[in-house]
């Protein structure tokens, strides 16, 4: 493999590939990029002149609404180019999103508009009338327009536009107010009036509309000078750029939108993924040296990226929150294009200025009203969609490295978990499986037997991924690139030719996945059931899923490692309009094709490293070639968050980092990271030594051991949290400002985080020698030590406490009030838990009687839970009545019933639920084996199931929840409870 590294680097002098730094010069900064240059400068010139107005301005004899009031359609212009007209409409939806449009009406060319569809769910459906509901209404002086519904207001100012979403006449999101709007219209080249001369007529894509406007248009004149204020003197980048050694063609010329989004109430931002910073997003404007170029949203494939950044990096999700301890609002930019973000927060920490600028597209954004976090996961989720459930193993341990060499090292590897009794659920193969990276086809010499390899694996439990890229090898004996290029559903140079690039494969092209015919056609790649077909995947079966790298696209030998921006896809959209988008649309495909393989549709698993908007509706992806250091292990945390906030909460960072050889320290205190985090895969780059934990010696060994063990026996609380982010949106890991929103001390914090609504509060060792760490608990509420039962006191005004953190513990606190369930039977892969018994964890709250929890399960892997194949179980304590020394009573319950008053149950089309449904059968016998109840404050009398027998227990005496008391917890142990978990039940402790 070394020997294909160093002859690509031969071929390819200067690319990344044996670089052992950040090669930042290889990305532009903003400064390097010329529309950026425009927008930043607009926003200085605007700075520095107290006079500064925006010359947008709705005219206003072409107002109108729609009859439901709830959407406004104007024109508008600016003064400088009074012949040049835009189309906004501002729509009110269904949930309170108001989504602004803007567009160029008729110009020269279009913009790219499809952005949005590719993003949302589906076609976002305008407000109905209602009875809080006041639609748009002219102000009675005019020069406004106010609509008022859910206890917010929107105005939209006239001359100059101004767009202001006010809650209780507070300013909320402000767009405008700046008067940093511009959208470059589409123009002539200077001494060019014939425009066919410019665009090379095969760049209207096959069945596609073309981008060339229709109407007539007539030569514009510049204003000599009198723009210059605003657009200043030069003409800067607008009909070509270099970079390095390329050069960018634009054929259509400057097109960029800049628009400032302000907060003017709120002190914090988060989101915008993908970067290597901290959750609660800097300042690009000021004096931290790290952040003084804009946030970008620029897919790319960044060889050891910095941890403290905002050069973008291989996914791209314009969703921003806004923050304050009165209300959160969101902000979804759905642009497709490169798009700089600059945040300008106020020294007070009391307001925030951002700046939006975006290389072409029109503008549709959507603002999301909040109030609360949950409410902006909520509309966010309603315009993108959720993580749907995945399949039960792919929320388990997932071995990886760059590369397993043949199908006996596989053997070994699942076999040495074994030996070491380490679960694993999943082994990997990365590119070197593939003859000659031709993907789909296995190189016989090393992997002579994938099907009987694969079997082996998955004759105790185990399943495998298998890793296709995206760039195909250039060479007419690899059926996937003859086929793909004989149905030309390639991407195209700027001149027409299938685009030809670099990569793994060597000399390589690249299908387009905007092309409806590959989708088809890609899908069938992966059909299990037509495997007499010639060379169709048939080395396959249906425990191989897969993984989707490279796809920002990484190239090489092209501009910036990606593909050219005047390359062309389907419809005659350049590559600049879409390159965001380009890395989801090849994981969304690879995902309905691994759904679709078999004879009946199965939960797909398809990890990607590139992503958008909306992706979370297709896989996991993870954060890319992160180094085996204690920063990036620190920064993989917030951006794991970060993730989550924008939807993407299905993600994880290479555990143990990809690059170098991590200590044994280091990677303990990796596994305890990704243990507690959605997805949790160990992977490591070729040229590192190996790093399997059971290699490690004792104490180590154990070690792992034990965090593997912990990830499997709190599996049931995870997929459970998975449920719930399937149906809410809510993120798997929450950060404090999502748990606290009033709580001014956690705004900023992003080391530690909720799992779920489990009450599990994580926070992961990453720096060296630590014997001991801080953990903040914002409210006044009784925190227990999972491991050791100490009891911590959090205070209504927030309070840091000290817990122990030696190598061998996570630091991982109980929130009082909630009920957990694992299973602690060690298995070696998570399908052979199926019928374990289950242990329930009672964390009594403060009040020293109530806590609650839920579970739910299902089999792991098709769609019968659609139907109702399902459990969701509630778990409750409560006093059985008012009085003091009452008894407490453990209910179990139906959830799925207890919901059934609304016709769809968590957006589980349950109509007519069944709770002996078929899969629930299947479990019927699955018993509760422990029940612990942490915090009682006396001994009980007796332990009973109501209607059945005595129980037997234990009680280990020690602090109970109430009031301010330390130390150990007291523990009550039920022992063999033998309750169903299907089944309702009461246990009643007598006190
Ligand atoms: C780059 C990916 O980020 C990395 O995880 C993978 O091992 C290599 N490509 C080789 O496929």
């Amino acid at each position: 493999m070394r020997v294909i590294t160093l002859l690509l680097n031969s071929i390819l002098p200067g690319t990344i590939l044996l670089s052992h730094a950040f090669k930042a010069h290889d990305f532009k900064t903003c400064s390097q990029s010329a529309f950026c240059r425009r927008g930043r400068a607009l926003a200085q010139r605007a700075s520095e002149n107290a006079s500064w107005s925006s010359p947008y301005h709705i005219d206003a004899e072409t107002v109108s609404f729609s009859p439901s009031q709830s959407s406004l359609t104007a024109r508008v212009t600016s003064f400088l180019y009074p012949e040049i007209h835009f189309q906004l409409q501002v729509d009110i939806l269904k949930n309170g999103v108001v989504r602004v449009r803007m567009d160029e009406i008729g110009g020269l060319r279009k913009r790219y508009d499809e952005a949005a569809s590719w993003a949302l769910i589906s076609e976002p459906a305008l407000r109905d009338d209602d009875l809080n509901w006041v639609g748009f209404k002219k102000g009675k002086k005019g020069g406004v327009v106010k609509a008022a519904y859910g206890g917010v207001e929107l105005a939209i100012s006239y001359s100059p536009l101004k767009i202001t979403l006010l809650r209780n006449g507070r300013e909320e999101v402000v767009l405008n107010g700046r008067g940093l709007l511009h959208m470059e219209h589409f123009r002539n080249k200077p001494n060019q009036t014939d425009e066919g001369e410019e665009r090379p007529s095969e760049l209207e894509g096959e069945g596609g509309e073309g981008i060339e406007g229709t109407r007539e248009q007539t030569v514009l004149k510049e204003p000599a000078n009198g723009n210059a204020w605003f657009e200043g003197e030069e003409k800067d980048g607008y009909w070509e750029e270099t970079f390095l050694s390329w050069t960018d063609s634009k054929p259509k010329g400057p097109e960029s939108l800049s628009l400032d989004v302000d907060f003017p109430n709120h002190g914090h931002v988060y989101g915008i993924p993908q970067h290597a910073a901290s959750l609660s997003l800097p300042s690009t404007i000021g004096a931290n040296p790290h952040f003084s170029d804009p946030f970008r949203l620029y897919n790319g494939d960044v060889f050891e990226y910095d941890a403290d950044s905002p050069v973008s990096l291989y996914g791209s999700i314009p969703l921003m929150h806004a923050h304050s301890a009165e209300s959160t609002v969101g902000i979804f930019n759905a642009l497709a294009s490169e798009t700089w973000i600059d945040i300008l927060g106020s020294p007070t920490n009391t307001s925030i200025a951002t700046h939006w600028i975006s290389e072409s597209g029109i503008l549709d954004l959507f603002i999301l009203p909040g109030p609360t976090p949950d409410d902006v996961f909520a509309q966010y989720a309603s315009l993108t969609g959720t993580t749907p459930l995945p399949a039960h193993f792919a929320i388990a341990h997932h071995q990886c490295r760059w590369n397993y060499v043949s199908s006996d090292d596989v053997r070994t590897v699942s076999k040495r978990f074994d030996e070491d009794d380490m679960p694993v659920d999943v082994i990997w193969l990365d590119i070197e499986y593939s003859e000659e990276h031709k993907y789909f086809i296995w190189d016989e010499k090393t992997f002579p037997d994938p099907v009987e390899m694969a079997n082996d694996v998955a004759s105790v439990g185990r399943k495998m991924v298998v890793i296709i890229d995206p760039h195909l090898k250039r060479t007419s004996d690899y059926p996937v690139f003859a086929e793909a290029e004989a149905k030309k559903i390639l991407v195209k140079k700027a001149n027409g030719e299938d685009y030809e690039g670099w990569c793994w494969s060597g000399s390589s092209a690249w299908v387009d996945f905007f092309h409806p015919d590959s989708w088809e056609w890609w899908h069938k790649l992966f059909s299990l059931t037509g495997k007499t077909e010639g060379w169709r995947w048939a080395k396959s079966t249906d425990t191989i899923f897969i993984w989707n790298d490279m796809n920002e696209p990484s190239v090489f030998n092209g501009p910036e490692i990606t593909m050219p921006k005047d390359s062309i896809h389907y419809g005659g959209w350049e590559h600049r309009d879409v390159h965001n988008i380009n890395g989801m649309l090849y994981h969304n495909q690879t995902s309905q094709a691994v759904m679709r393989r078999g004879t009946e549709l199965k939960r797909p698993f398809v990890l990607s490293r590139s992503f958008f908007a909306g992706s979370q509706r297709f896989g996991a992806i993870w954060t890319g070639d992160n180094l085996g250091t204690w920063e990036h292990m620190a920064v993989g945390i917030p951006m794991t968050l970060s993730n989550g906030i924008a939807g993407m909460t299905f993600a994880g960072a290479d555990v143990g980092g990809f690059f170098g050889n991590p200590d044994v320290e280091m990677l303990v205190r990796w596994y305890q990271v990704g243990a507690f985090g959605p997805f949790f895969r160990a992977h490591a780059h070729i040229d590192t030594k190996r790093r399997e934990p059971y290699l490690y010696n004792e104490p180590h060994k154990s070690m792992f051991r034990d965090i593997l063990r912990l990830r499997y026996s709190l599996l049931p609380m995870w997929y459970t949290a998975f449920r719930e982010t399937s149906v809410t949106g809510l993120p798997l890991l929450r950060p404090h400002y999502v748990v606290f929103p009033k709580d001014t001390r956690g705004f900023a914090i992003d080391d530690q985080y909720y799992v779920g609504s489990s009450g599990l509060l994580v926070k992961p060792v990453t720096s060296p020698g630590a014997e001991t760490a801080d953990v903040y608990l914002a409210e006044d509420e009784v925190y227990y030590d999972y491991f050791d039962r100490q009891v911590y006191r959090g205070a209504a005004s927030g309070t840091t406490v000290t817990v122990p953190a030696p190598l061998s513990k996570i630091p991982l606190l109980r929130r009082g009030g909630s009920i957990i369930s694992t299973r602690q039977r060690p298995r070696r892969a998570s399908p052979l838990m199926k019928n374990d018994p289950f242990t329930l964890t009672i964390a009594l709250d403060r009040s020293g009687t109530s806590a609650k929890g839920d579970l739910y399960l299902d089999d792991g892997e098709t769609y019968a839970f659609e139907k109702g194949e399902l459990a969701w179980r509630g778990f409750r304590i409560s006093p059985e009545h008012n009085k003091k020394n009452s008894p407490l009573v453990l209910h179990s319950e139906d959830l799925v019933t207890l919901h059934k008053g609304n016709d769809v149950v968590d957006g589980v089309q349950i109509k007519s639920w069944d709770p002996r449904n078929a899969f629930a059968q299947s479990i019927a016998r699955v018993y509760v084996e422990r029940i612990a109840v942490l915090g009682l404050e006396k001994e009980p009398k007796s332990v009973n199931v109501v209607g059945g027998k005595g129980l037997e227990w234990t009680f280990s005496k020690g602090t109970g929840a109430k009031g301010k008391k330390t130390g150990v917890a007291s523990a009550l142990t039920i022992k063999a409870p033998g309750v169903l978990v299907v089944e309702d039940w009461q246990i009643r402790i007598e006190l």
